[in-house]
């Protein structure tokens, strides 16, 4: 029987000032060692979401669980990258990618030990002395994510953490992600506007189209892994691909 890494049970939310209701008696869940996607229009509610579970924002009601667990400070529970890269442009990369062990309190050499063990996997090796300014989109993004990593979490939010990037840059980060999301067992939870960036990566997708979000279409990606990005040009994907463009168009045309 597979375990849950994390469970919306009936969970609604309005913003406390403006009270348009986003979410009503939302559930889902992502399973240990899932890739879920989440895809919907702007304003659709995929940022709030990923702003409950980290608990920025709490809930009006129902209960959202990490690993089976319903904590009332979930602050530090899950790692967390925004969209925006978020790196302090006067630390070295070392400096930000070491961010979250200091925050834990560990000692400062401690931390940057870890940090340097790890930039070789995260293909920053000889950069860990230059500034965000010095260096590119694609490895600006990579420590981003190596900062998620080092949070400890198993549970990953990734917030269309690839949307600055070029086309290739693109491709290569999303295999590199699959590569890092095998090695560390990690669930993750993406949110991406690019329908062929959720096929590549996902097991499943979840399409918003209703405002609030109260259920919502899932597809199953039917590709095995390990994937080529070739895979997501099979027949039996594009016949997905055409049900969740289908979707998003209903929502464009209301
Ligand atoms: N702090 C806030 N206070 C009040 N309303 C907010 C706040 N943040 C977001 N909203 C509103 O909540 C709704 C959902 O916003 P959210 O950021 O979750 O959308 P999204 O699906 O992530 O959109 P996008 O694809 O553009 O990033 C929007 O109508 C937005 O205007
Ligand atoms: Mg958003």
């Amino acid at each position: 029987m597979s375990k849950f890494s994390l469970q919306f049970k009936d969970v609604s939310f309005s913003y406390e000032t403006s009270n348009k209701s986003i979410l009503t008696g939302l559930n889902f869940d992502v399973k240990e060692g899932e890739f879920v996607s989440i895809i919907g229009p702007s304003g659709s509610g995929k940022s709030t979401i990923f702003k409950l579970i980290t608990g920025l924002e709490e809930t009006s009601e129902g209960n959202i669980l990490i690993n089976g667990q319903a904590y009332t400070n979930r602050l530090g529970k899950v790692g967390y990258m925004p969209q925006q890269d978020l790196l302090m442009p006067w630390r070295t990369v070392l400096e930000n990618a070491a961010l979250p062990l200091e925050i834990k309190g560990m000692k400062k050499q401690l931390a940057y030990g870890k940090v340097l063990e790890l930039l070789d996997q995260f293909g920053l090796k000889g950069v860990e002395h230059s500034y965000p300014s010095q260096i590119s989109g694609g490895m600006k993004q990579r420590i981003s994510f190596l900062r998620t990593v080092l949070s400890g979490s198993n549970v990953l939010l990734l917030d269309e953490p690839f949307s600055s990037l070029d086309a290739i840059t693109r491709l290569s980060m999303q295999e590199w992600l699959l590569s890092q999301w095998e090695k560390w067992q990690l669930s993750i939870l993406f949110i991406t506007h690019d329908v062929d960036e959720a096929l590549f990566l996902s097991d499943r997708i979840f399409i918003f189209t209703e405002q609030p979000v109260t259920k919502f279409v899932e597809v199953n990606v039917p590709v095995s892994r390990p994937r080529k990005i070739r895979d997501i040009h099979a027949p039996a994907v594009i016949a997905v691909k055409e049900q969740l463009i289908e979707q998003l168009r209903v929502k464009v045309n209301l």
